[in-house]
């Protein structure tokens, strides 16, 4: 019985997408003493595993290479070695195609490529983010389809992933988990074996709970930062700092979380899994209008911050075109390597198209995409600050010493504040302030 192949962790498993959620969860069943199939579609990704390297700030090589140490882990490329799991986590991506919209392609050909393989008494659990309802509507039929009874023949789970790469505080083991099985059975089976791996389980109704509550977690950060960008647009205009306003506003000991303005919302999910929604709210009589419109306005943060730097470099005597601007950080936040829908990205294409001479720089980043065309990262001296009209602060990564920088740059526009540390200094300005006394 799979319930006590859980409890005696025989249970063989199997992990499909080793990407920032997948490879973090292969690594914890593993280390609570379950054997484990990792499934990558990604040749380069298996193979730098297989030579015990991490692509992945929170596990390190040695983290990688302990997941191979006692011989309970393997790595393939071919769903065929799944057919002896006795459970399967899908951990694939679910991100906005070239036109901004959802796309479920690579969910639903692992959910196929995992019904191809599919065994009585599975059971098969689901952490990519996805519009409310799909599991029931899209995953389950695609499971059913050689004719297996979900709850009898095999067990299909819905638990969203709340992991937040970088954080030290809350990982895997303190962040609670949300399950819910499309039968009863389903959820204990799926309750059971995150409980094994150390987790604190919350059990909901249905897969559309689950799937619903990681979409409200989600929109809840996009509509709250875009009230406080457009405030801060509004402030900017009006001489006001808001970010004496936002400190004021967070000494409210209760009804008020601090959100901070800034260039924009990145990430795999944030702004993705807002669209997920929209998208999907879409066909109902009430729509996502509130949800739609917050999304504009993070989507429109890096022109904002273009036409706010075109205006700093005119205070200082210069155009924006023919300008050497140098992009400090390019990530989505300090501290990680995952540049997915940045908006510092998205803002060295708006300054490259408005004829800025740009370049960047990122300790964690070698090449990026601009405008369809490779950009590598410069190398970090006294030379290629000295020789900027502009340093752009757009993610402050630990690794830069602020103060080292001020001193050796003609200008710094700063997008996140952070160097309010350093008191007044003639050569640096704060985003939204630049209008401030
Ligand atoms: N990254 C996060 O912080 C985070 C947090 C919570 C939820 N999520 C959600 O979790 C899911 C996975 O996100 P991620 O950040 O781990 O993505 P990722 O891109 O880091 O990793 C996904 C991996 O899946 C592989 N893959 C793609 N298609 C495949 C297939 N058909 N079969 C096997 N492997 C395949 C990719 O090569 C990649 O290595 C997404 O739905 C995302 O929205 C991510």
């Amino acid at each position: 019985m799979l319930k006590n192949k859980v409890f005696d962790y025989s249970a063989q498993i199997g992990v499909i997408g080793l990407g920032y959620v997948g490879l973090p969860l292969a690594h914890a069943c593993v280390k609570s003493g379950y054997s484990v199939m990792g499934i990558d579609t990604d040749l380069q990704k298996v193979a730098k595993l297989n030579k015990g390297q991490s692509y992945i700030a929170d596990l390190c090589d040695a983290d990688v290479a302990s997941l191979f140490g006692g011989g309970k882990f393997s790595v393939s490329s071919h769903y065929g070695t799944l057919k002896s799991c006795d459970i399967i986590f899908i951990c694939v991506p679910t991100p906005l195609n070239k036109e901004g919209q959802p796309d479920y392609n690579l969910l639903f050909k692992a959910v196929e490529s995992t019904a191809e393989i599919l065994s009585p008494s599975q059971l098969i659990v689901v952490e990519s983010t996805v519009a409310p309802q799909t599991t029931e509507k899209n995953i389950l039929p695609r499971l059913s389809k050689k004719g297996l009874l979900v709850g009898e023949d095999f067990f299909l789970a819905y638990s969203p992933e709340r992991i937040d790469p970088g954080n030290s505080a809350y990982n895997l083991a303190n962040t609670p988990k949300l399950v819910a099985g499309v039968t009863e059975n389903c959820t204990k089976l799926t309750q059971n074996i995150y409980e094994q791996l150390g987790m604190f389980v919350v059990t909901v109704s249905s897969p559309a709970v689950a799937e619903m509550a990681k979409i409200l977690e989600n929109t809840y950060r996009d509509v709250n930062i875009a009230l406080v960008n457009e405030m801060a647009q509004i402030c900017s205009e009006n001489g006001i700092d808001i970010w004496e306003v936002v400190s004021a506003a967070a000494t409210k000991p209760y009804g008020y979380q601090a959100f901070y303005p800034g260039p924009g919302v990145g990430g795999h999910c944030i702004p993705v899994d807002s669209v997920y929604y929209t998208d999907w709210a879409q066909n109902g009589k009430i729509g996502a209008s509130l949800v739609r419109h917050a999304r504009d306005i993070n989507a429109a943060m890096s022109k904002y911050v273009v036409d706010s730097l075109s205006t700093v470099l005119l205070n200082n005597g210069r155009q924006l075109s023919g300008s050497k601007v140098l992009v400090l950080g390019v990530t989505y936040k300090r501290d990680i390597n995952d540049q997915r829908e940045s908006p510092a990205v998205k803002l060295i294409e708006l300054l490259s198209r408005r004829g800025a001479l740009v370049s960047y720089h990122d300790p964690y980043v070698e090449e990026i995409k601009v405008n369809g065309r490779a950009l590598h990262c410069s190398r970090f001296d006294k030379r290629l600050l000295n020789e900027q009209d502009c340093v752009v602060m757009a993610v402050a990564h630990k690794w830069y010493d602020l103060r080292n920088l001020s001193s050796s740059c003609a200008l710094i526009f700063d997008l996140t504040n952070v160097t309010v540390g350093l008191g007044y200094r003639k050569n640096i300005v704060s985003l939204f302030k630049h209008n401030c006394k």
